[in-house]
């Protein structure tokens, strides 16, 4: 990968930690240096300064018996580390305090900074003095009174190598901890940077696996933040599409099914029609079965297609006012022939005469046919069937009762799914292709409305609600 998270992050990081890092260990040399080579000028200042006094009495008196001064400025020279130099009014070394420097004995310093002396201010710089010192160093000026005349001046000079080397050690030591945070942070970013990047992959290589078509490829990320909300969200999609995936088998094998036993029923009447096996005397009863049969196919090739672009949302709902009682009257004459040969006891039990509600009548109709043709084929002979209507909280509400065997708990969820129905091997089976809940169930949710299904010892109960006028 050309550009990785990891990559990028481990680059935008790196950058900011070592810039972060090298600006700090710069202002700590520079505040290090600084506060060193204070600390010397100080101390530099303070000789000078005892120095002064005693030049100045040699000073004065012209020229000096000098052995005293010189003695001390030997000492000093090798207690501090320096060279001092006196100079007189004219800027003309008079004194210094070690032997290689006697060359430097009657040398004039420049006249700029006489001039400074001269107003009583002290004098400091960095350098090689104008060439009259070997190394770079520090030098500071003290300029020497003589009853307010002014007389001269002392110069001490410090090797700025000398004050360097003596703080080198910490300076490495400084540079050590800022290169060791350096690798520690580093460090640290890394293992972040996997913590983030390692689970993408892993999502990522998941998701190919699934593109795949490998739906059972889960992810156990435990990172304890959004990353893992993202692993547990994929692995509930991965679940949907396993069950989608399932869905789809068994639904292309239940199509199949069930569309074979007709088909080879169908086969099998019209060869024995056309081979002669069948007397002519029988072929118009078999060939009614044919007819029936193809009913059959076209139905349920019908009621797939319409569940199928159902689904897809491509139903147009046109909601008016209508009145219920009258619609459920006409599904119960439609229905009439089933009931009176099953002699079937028929209640329908509305709160009041007129019933206005706000609908698709087509789609309502829909749904109580498939209820109702449930209702009659599935009420043993001679049980009853009650319709009840009543009010709640704006909605009117349908209930469907038939006596009969019940379906068990673990059934109810799945008398909505496509192709459920009841087992063939109990002798219910009644031919059903067991779409008609499912398409109950998608007309409903689409009319924004509820239905639920409850059932006990001897009875099957369907309720759903249609919103009032
Ligand atoms: N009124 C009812 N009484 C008992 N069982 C029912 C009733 N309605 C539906 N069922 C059960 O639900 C299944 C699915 O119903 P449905 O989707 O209408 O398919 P089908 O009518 O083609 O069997 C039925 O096969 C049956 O097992
Ligand atoms: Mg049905």
């Amino acid at each position: 990968m050309k550009n990785s998270i990891r990559k990028r992050l481990f680059i935008t990081y790196g950058v900011a930690i070592v810039f972060g890092f090298a600006v700090l260990a710069l202002s700590l040399l520079r505040i290090f240096d600084q506060y060193f080579i204070e600390n010397r000028k100080e101390l530099l200042y303070e000789q000078g300064r005892k120095v002064a006094k005693e030049a100045a009495t040699v000073l004065y008196l012209g020229s000096p018996d000098s052995r005293s001064l010189i003695k001390d400025l030997q000492v000093l020279d090798r207690f501090l580390n320096a060279h001092i130099w006196v100079v007189n009014s004219d800027g003309i070394i008079v004194a210094v305090s070690g032997t290689n420097e006697e060359r430097l004995l009657g040398r004039q310093v420049r006249e700029e900074k006489l001039r400074n002396l001269a107003k009583g201010e002290s004098i400091e710089e960095r350098g090689n003095f104008d060439g009259m010192l070997d190394e770079s160093s520090l030098t500071v000026g003290y300029p020497v009174f003589v009853n307010n005349r002014f007389s001269g001046g002392v110069l001490v000079h410090a090797s700025l190598y000398e004050i360097q080397e003596n703080f080198k050690g910490i300076y490495r030591l400084t540079l050590w901890a800022i290169l060791i945070s350096v690798a520690i942070a580093y460090g640290i970013l890394y293992i972040q940077i996997r913590r983030i990047s390692n689970p993408l992959k892993e999502i990522s290589g998941a998701a190919k696996v699934i593109a795949g078509g490998e739906f059972h490829k889960r992810l156990s990320i435990n990172t304890g933040d959004e990353i893992e909300e993202l692993g547990k969200s994929f692995n509930n999609m991965a679940e949907s599409l396993e069950k989608i995936e399932e869905n789809r088998r068994n639904l292309i094998a239940n199509i199949s099914h069930d569309l074979r036993s007709p088909m080879t029923s169908i086969r099998g009447f019209i060869e024995g029609i056309l081979d002669g096996t069948i007397p002519e005397d029988k072929r118009e009863h078999y060939l009614n079965i044919v007819l029936d049969e193809s009913n059959r196919l076209i139905k349920i090739t019908n009621d797939l297609l319409e569940l199928g672009s159902m689904q897809q949302g491509s139903l147009d709902i046109k909601k008016e006012v209508f009145e219920l009682n009258e619609t459920i009257r006409r599904k119960l004459v439609a229905y009439e022939k089933g009931i009176s040969s099953k002699r079937l006891d028929v209640v329908f039990s509305m709160f009041e005469e007129k019933t206005f509600v706000l609908s698709d009548q087509v789609l309502i109709e829909r749904v109580l046919s498939n209820l109702m043709d449930n209702a009659v084929k599935f009420t043993p002979e001679r049980g009853s069937i009650e319709i009840r209507t009543s009010a709640k909280e704006g909605v009117i509400i349908v209930e469907i009762t038939n006596t009969g065997e019940p379906i068990s708990s673990e059934e109810l969820n799945r008398v909505w799914e496509r192709f459920h129905k009841r087992d063939a091997s109990r002798g219910i089976y009644k031919g059903g292709y067991g779409l008609g809940l499912a398409i109950v169930r998608e007309i409903i949710s689409q009319l924004d409305e509820r239905i639920w299904v409850s059932s006990g010892e001897d009875y099957v109960k369907f309720t759903f609600t249609i919103g009032k006028a």
